[in-house]
């Protein structure tokens, strides 16, 4: 049976991968941190194994992932975390909590991933479109995930060698708990089961960049390549 591991399982995108995989009969390694969450969504589908770790703690993730039932044949690094900066007030203890789960976090994954890979393995990061622009009171999650994109195209380089493929996902707005909160008008959201049917069908087809949906974040990247000044007040206009 394939077997696909995903971090945050518990919610959101990686629930429905989790959930969706399942379906299709794959073996899935479920992680987060809540392990109730995880029980539940083991029993109600056998094929699923939950894994509990913190991601911002390497030694967690390292016997996680060195006691795995099963090896993966693709690792999807999905947990992360949102919050915003109010009216530019720097607030550095909640950058770091950003960057502690968004970006130490996949890094921590790929540092305890790394030796058990195979030729022909597959590795999968969410990202964010955030990260391809300036966007309000993103300062923490757009640079987290700025970081996440560079660090894992200059990774792609080094695993092609070994036979290894990386994908890059790369969301818009999708209805999960992570967005509920948000207060601001959100462009061309798309429901969970959407993201994951779409991001679903690019793994398969081993597309090293993902981008969903296909058309909001085909803007972004338009206006991405505007000076800063017009990118600014382009997004202004978009998000409300
Ligand atoms: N929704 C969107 O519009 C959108 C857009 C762009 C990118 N993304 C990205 O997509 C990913 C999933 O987002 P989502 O919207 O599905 O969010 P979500 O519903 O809030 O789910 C986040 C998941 O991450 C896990 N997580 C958070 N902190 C963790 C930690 N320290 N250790 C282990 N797991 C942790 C949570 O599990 P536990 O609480 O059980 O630990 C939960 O399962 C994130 O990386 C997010 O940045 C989302």
């Amino acid at each position: 049976m394939t077997c696909v591991l995903i971090t945050g399982a518990t919610s959101g995108i990686g629930l429905q991968l989790a959930q969706d995989y399942a379906k299709e009969d794959w073996s899935v390694l479920a992680c987060g941190r809540n392990q109730t969450q995880l029980n539940e969504l083991a029993q109600t589908y056998p094929n699923i194994t939950p894994v509990a770790f913190d991601v911002t703690d390497l030694e967690q993730v390292q016997i996680a992932f060195r006691d795995l039932p099963q090896f993966p044949d693709l690792w999807i690094l999905n947990a992360g975390t949102c919050e915003y900066i109010e009216n530019g007030n720097m607030d550095t203890a909640l950058v770091k909590r950003v960057m502690d789960v968004n970006f130490y976090g996949m890094v921590h994954c790929i540092e305890a991933l790394q030796s058990l890979l195979r030729h022909g393995d597959h590795v999968a990061v969410v990202s964010s479109i955030a990260g391809e622009m300036v966007l309000p009171q993103s300062q923490a999650y757009g640079a987290s995930k700025a970081a996440v994109s560079y660090v894992l195209n200059v990774q792609a380089a080094e695993w092609a060698k070994q036979g290894i493929t990386t994908s890059i996902i790369y969301p818009g707005f999708v209805k999960t708990p992570l967005t509920d909160k948000n207060t601001f008008d959100m462009p061309m959201m798309i429901p969970v089961e959407e993201a994951s049917r779409k991001i679903r069908k690019q793994l398969a087809k081993r597309h090293s960049h993902i981008y969903v949906p296909w058309i909001f974040t085909a803007i972004v990247r338009l206006i991405a390549l505007l000076p800063y000044a017009w990118q600014q007040k382009l997004v202004e206009k978009l998000i409300k």
